[in-house]
């Protein structure tokens, strides 16, 4: 989401700035953050501190500091850092235009939570489009996960209307975009109006998407297991446009665990589901993320977890050690899990992870696959590109670089593909 954020405040300020490769060059210097875990902070005034040398050589330069670690430190850090000139929350970052104008040296702190005003501000005309764009249709989550900052940061759920999210995939359609993925911290739990005020689902939204002859691909995340309705999954069986990849976070195998995390699912109800989604989408590839050493896991509930994973089989996932977030209700829980013993449980779950991985892409040996270009390869000469299942794929192109191809898959590893050019 920070991605997507960023590219709207680049777009918004396009008509007077554009962006510089070489920060000697930069009149305004904006640091996009993200507070899930901790040292987030500290890696930002870190990164201030490389730049105190150039805003006091160019008084006029202006340094604007926005996203969660923003919207969680707030004057902090302009006591802390006062060569700061504003820190704008997440949903406020619709304002940068207008503290960039400002000739003044006074300095901005803007942290309501104002989410429906920040899209009608920025409106849905893009300026530019990725062949594969991310585009927000849901902010903000009323969860609260006891290890979870973002209710806190990004605030209260909110959710685009159908019409201002058909708009802005439009305009991304007709400037080449050809997969879009939907985006939300909780994006099942999308709920916008429609045309006849009526409230629309992820399904009636994404069913909206599809109707777009210019839009190939459609993906969405994060999604959460309470909120994968039954009519979701029977979407991922009858999509033509429907990516066969899900990214639904499981976090533990433990029911103690999970519920002391505030997640409201067991692990019987998390691979229930995805047994209904594998039998409407048997080559679905499922992603998850999961924290080792959450206050209270025992070998045994950390045992949970690599039995869940051993009986999923995922195509890819994230792995983190709990982090400690200050406000959150995880803090004041006991039992702390001492951090070797985390980093420990953390390796022998990413062998695993990443050992399933490698099985899920070494499937794919000897198959055709069709992938949008997102960019350059490992190699020098080579060409990298994303099938539906979300996998990177490396090639080699000779003359014209087009968006699309069909490969056919030579090698696999754990992290991508290799594959070679058949139209
Ligand atoms: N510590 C470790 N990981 C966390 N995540 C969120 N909060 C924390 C935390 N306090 C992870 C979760 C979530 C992902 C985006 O980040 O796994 O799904
Ligand atoms: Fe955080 Fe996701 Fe839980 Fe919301 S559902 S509190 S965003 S982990």
């Amino acid at each position: 989401m920070n991605s997507y954020d960023s590219d709207r405040i680049l777009e918004s300020v396009e008509k007077t700035h554009s962006k510089v490769n070489n920060l000697e060059k930069a009149d305004v210097i904006v640091f996009n953050t993200c507070h899930i875990r901790e040292k987030a902070a500290e890696k930002m005034y870190s990164e201030i501190g490389k730049i105190a040398d150039l805003k006091n050589k160019k008084k006029s330069l202006k340094l604007i500091i926005t996203g969660c670690v923003a919207q969680a430190e707030g004057k902090a850090v302009i006591k802390r850092q006062p060569i700061v000139d504003a820190v704008v929350g997440p949903q406020m970052y619709h304002e940068i235009p207008e503290i960039i104008k400002e000739k003044g040296n006074t300095k901005h702190l803007k942290l309501d939570f104002e989410n429906n005003k920040k899209f009608l501000y920025l409106g849905n005309n893009r300026v530019r489009a990725k062949l594969s764009s991310f585009v927000t249709i849901q902010e903000g989550c009323d969860k609260f996960c006891s290890f979870c900052v973002v209710p806190f940061t990004r605030g209260s759920e909110f959710s685009r209307s159908v019409e201002d999210i058909k708009k802005e995939i439009y305009v991304l359609g007709e400037k080449g975009c050809v997969e879009v993925i939907l985006l939300g911290q909780n994006v099942n739990a999308y709920h916008g109006i429609n045309a006849l005020k009526q409230e629309s689902n992820l399904c009636d939204l994404i069913e909206e998407i599809e109707k777009f002859k210019n839009i190939k691909r459609i993906s969405y995340t994060t999604s959460h297991p309470r909120d994968m309705t039954n009519s979701l999954i029977e979407l991922h069986g009858k999509s033509s446009k429907l990516n066969p990849y899900l990214h639904l976070p499981v976090q533990s195998g433990s029911d103690k665990i999970l519920k002391n995390m505030n997640r409201k699912y067991t692990a019987k109800e998390y691979i229930e589901i995805i047994e209904l989604l594998r039998k409407r989408r048997p080559d679905i590839a499922l992603s998850s993320d999961f924290i080792v050493g959450f206050p209270g896991e025992t070998k045994s509930d950390f045992r949970q977890t690599i039995n869940l994973v051993k009986e999923v089989g995922f195509a890819q996932a994230y792995s983190f050690k709990y982090s400690k977030r200050t406000g959150t209700k995880a803090v004041r829980m006991n039992d702390l899990v001492s951090d070797q013993e985390a980093s420990d449980r953390l390796q022998e779950l990413q062998q695993i992870l990443g050992l399933q991985q490698k099985t899920f892409n070494k499937k794919f040996i000897n198959k055709n696959v069709e992938v949008i270009v997102k960019g350059k390869g490992k190699k020098n000469d080579q060409y990298r590109g994303t099938t539906k299942w979300m996998q990177s794929v490396n090639f080699n192109i000779a003359g014209e670089i087009k968006s699309e191809y069909n490969l056919k898959i030579l090698n696999a590893s754990q992290s991508s593909l290799l594959g070679e050019v058949t139209s």
